[in-house]
């Protein structure tokens, strides 16, 4: 029921509380807050355990069962190279997580500094931009080293380009997190201007970053994938291509528990973090790359099984819009429609998005904490919610979220009633 009928405020309350009690006593118990893919998502990558047996040959460029090649398996960095256009000299290979190397990207430029610059946590107080909404976990790796976020507004183009010029004036300012394609959680793509833009950016600080997290490169939703423009290219043909460091793994493409991360940039960001790196490992798990290329042989075949997930969770996401469409209206939600990533993001009437993920845990469904979606936890309008639609089945997704817009009316009007 949308808001628009005759009665007032408070008598539309005690209808949605009858329809929120009777969520409440059929004791559900979902879980929509993390962005993790379905069973049958994984299950696309199933073939993969049929490929290595006791009489595959896993060689190539040497003796992959064996130690070496830090940056990882010819073969595999070809199809990345491929997918994201960079040179092999670009890219390392890493372990399962893009998250851990981002983490140790921080946690690098904190203990021994960026090329030959002072280590980070010898520099005083250091400050970090954070597009916001953003990505819970980049703002708990800034918030673990003590690294102050600057919240920089973020529209659908991509964040304020302005505002970022004049915050890298300040020498201090060493870094920026962005999630440039499908964002978490907004969905957006950042627009070749901003792109251009950032690629080109000349901060005081010579050790500033983008820690450019393309985790959502080739997720599309949709049969056209939506570009977006090389940062590195960019920031090469314009003398700067030192400024990014750009992130990425399979987690949602194979396995979210077992794939392949990756890190590129420059040749001499990548000598350094290979320096760095080898105090770390030998080198990372071949045997799983191996498996990777074997599996897929060609970046061609990966944007052809990127259309397989888009055929499994196009309809959830389908889901999630439709019953925001038809049980909200424009006072209580808007939300985004995104064509591609792993979530949609949904601003509430301002003070109520706390309590509407308090009430809709209260009738057993949980989704992400109100606020996470900004550095400290802290949404200053209380007002962002990320909706994680691919792990849930249809149906557990259309009670969730018939869940989620009752609590949201009821939060609304106990604010208006
Ligand atoms: C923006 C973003 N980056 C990174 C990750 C995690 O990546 P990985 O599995 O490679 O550590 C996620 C997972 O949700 C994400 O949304």
């Amino acid at each position: 029921m949308l808001i628009t009928s005759n009665q007032s405020n408070s008598e539309l309350l005690k209808t949605e509380q009858l329809v929120y009690a009777e969520y409440k006593s059929a004791n559900l118990n979902l879980d929509m807050s993390r962005g993790k893919p379905c069973p049958a998502q994984l299950d696309l990558s199933q073939g993969m355990f049929d490929i290595l047996t006791s009489s595959t040959v896993i060689k190539g460029a040497q003796d992959y069962r064996n130690y070496g090649l830090l940056d990882g398996i010819p073969e595999f960095k070809k199809i990345v190279c491929d997918l994201i256009n960079v040179q092999p000299s670009e890219l390392l290979l890493g372990g399962n997580s893009s998250l851990n190397l981002m983490y140790d990207s921080v946690q690098r430029a904190m203990q021994f500094g960026i090329l030959g610059g002072t280590p980070f946590n010898k520099q005083g107080k250091i400050k970090w931009l954070c597009p916001v909404p953003g990505y819970d976990r980049h703002f708990a790796i800034t918030e673990t080293f003590g690294i102050e976020m600057i919240n920089v507004p973020l529209d659908e183009n991509g964040p304020d380009i302005n505002f970022i010029k004049a915050q890298i004036k300040d020498p201090a300012v060493k870094g920026m997190w962005c999630v440039p394609k499908y964002s978490n959680p907004t969905g957006i793509v950042y627009s070749d201007s901003i792109v251009e833009q950032l690629a080109t950016l000349k901060p005081a600080a010579s050790d500033f970053r983008i820690y450019w997290d393309n985790a959502y490169m080739i997720h599309t939703l949709e049969e056209q994938d939506t570009p977006l423009l090389n940062i590195l290219t960019i920031a090469k043909q314009n003398n700067n291509a030192d400024i990014v460091y750009i992130f990425g793994s399979t987690s949602k493409i194979t396995f979210a528990g077992g794939g392949i991360a990756f890190i590129a940039s420059s040749e001499k960001n990548m000598s350094e973090i290979k320096k760095r790196m080898s105090m770390q490992t030998i080198g990372h798990d071949k045997i799983n790359q191996f498996a990777h290329y074997s599996f897929f042989k060609t970046s061609t075949n990966i944007i052809e099984h990127m259309q397989k997930h888009a055929k499994i969770i196009k309809p959830k996401f389908d889901i999630v819009i439709n019953t925001l469409e038809t049980l909200l209206d424009a006072n209580i939600a808007k939300w985004s429609y995104p064509k591609g990533g792993y979530f949609i993001s949904c601003d509430l009437a301002h003070g109520t998005a706390k309590r509407t993920i308090a009430l809709a845990k209260e009738a057993g469904v949980i989704f992400t904490p109100a606020g996470s979606t900004y550095p400290y936890g802290n949404d200053p309008l209380d007002s962002n919610v990320r909706i994680a639609p691919t792990l849930p089945s249809l149906q557990d997704l259309s009670t969730a979220m018939k869940v989620f817009c009752v609590a949201a009316k009821i939060a609304y009007l106990e604010k208006h009633a």
